[in-house]
């Protein structure tokens, strides 16, 4: 069996849905999981325990990892964090203390922090400075190393903040540099508002390298505002970037960084990769229905994506 040569992290489940205004039954979600690893996918961001207040839809999070088809899934995952290491693995997203206990409660075996790397949006998404979400990532990612549950870290708004503008890469090596230290196994650079285009990814992905970061520890997380998004994806690939975030039917965006659109479709870059012959494990026909149906469950465009039938080579 080949080996795939990138790792995609679908996070379709987690940030595809949590900003859908319409109530999406538990059960479709679970679904959701379940066919997306049935499509070949090995990384899937299950659900996010945060205030339901903050994010109704996912307020479900308890539901959907104590469903017995999860918890089986579950059960097979894998905590030793690796960029193309074999293995499943489930992360959920965890702002802290809280949000872990729930997630080791639950038996997940990796979690995801989320830092910002500007203030206006660390304000408006986790209620709290840069230093201090730090900290907080830094005591959740503290317990979880202790209790054997892998670390995925996060920085936000790369390129550009939601309020403050234009965001400075020293503040995004900041944060890289603090979240591996702190243990994360991976850094995902988020382009929250996906005002990143090629040109920027490039000159930020080696100002990352020169400053001593190892490629192997980053991941590329692209929204596709601009339409940027496979563009973004590529050039992250051709500067070394192995470790891609995207979300089935393109869904997602963040409910604090208004206007922003969602994820770079997987089935978008599953066709590029693959037509390119690079291996990526997943079966595109039937990610291309997954993102049709997907996008009938929450109300979008019904129309069929012709993905299906496109002939990869
Ligand atoms: P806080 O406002 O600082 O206050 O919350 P708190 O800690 O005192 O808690 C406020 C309320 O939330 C309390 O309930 C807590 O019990 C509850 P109340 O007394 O009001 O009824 N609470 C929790 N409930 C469930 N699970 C928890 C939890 N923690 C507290 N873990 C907090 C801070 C971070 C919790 C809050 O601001 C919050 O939930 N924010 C939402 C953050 C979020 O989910 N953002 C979207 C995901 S990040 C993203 O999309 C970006 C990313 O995709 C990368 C990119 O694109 O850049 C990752
Ligand atoms: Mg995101």
């Amino acid at each position: 069996r080949l080996i795939p040569e990138i790792r995609i992290v679908e996070v379709g489940p987690r940030d595809g849905l949590q900003s859908i205004h319409e109530a999406i039954p538990t059960e479709i979600k679970i679904e959701l999981i379940q066919r997306l690893r049935r499509a070949g996918l090995q990384s899937i961001e299950l659900t996010s325990v945060v205030s339901p207040r903050r994010v109704p839809q996912l307020a479900d999070c308890q539901q959907v990892l104590a469903d017995p088809a999860i918890r089986e899934l579950l059960l097979i995952t894998t905590n030793d964090g690796g960029q193309l290491q074999p293995g499943l693995r489930l992360p959920v997203l965890t702002p802290n203390l809280k949000g872990l206990e729930v997630a080791l409660s639950h038996g997940v075996k990796e979690v995801a922090v989320f830092v910002s790397a500007t203030e206006g949006f660390s304000r408006a998404n986790i209620n709290c400075t840069v230093e201090q979400g730090i900290e907080k990532a830094r005591s959740v990612a503290k317990k979880a190393t202790n209790s054997g549950v892998a670390v995925r870290g996060y920085v936000s708004c790369i390129f550009m903040d939601p309020y403050d503008g234009p965001t400075k890469p020293s503040s995004v090596l900041y944060c890289v540099q603090e979240l591996l230290k702190m243990g994360c196994y991976e850094v995902s650079l988020g382009d929250t508002t996906g005002a990143g285009t090629p040109a920027k990814v490039a000159t930020l992905i080696r100002y990352l390298e020169k400053s001593g970061i190892s490629l192997n520890r980053l991941a590329g997380h692209f929204h596709d505002t601009y339409g940027q998004a496979v563009a973004n994806v590529l050039q992250a690939y051709l500067c070394g970037i192995r470790v891609f975030d995207a979300s089935v039917g393109g869904l997602g965006g963040c409910p604090f960084a208004p206007g922003a659109k969602g994820n770079v479709s997987t089935e978008d870059i599953v066709l590029m990769f693959q037509n390119a012959g690079i291996h990526t494990g997943v079966n595109l026909p039937d990610l291309a229905a997954i993102g049709n149906w997907i996008n009938q469950q929450v109300g979008g465009s019904s129309s069929e994506s012709l993905r299906s039938s496109y002939a990869v080579d």
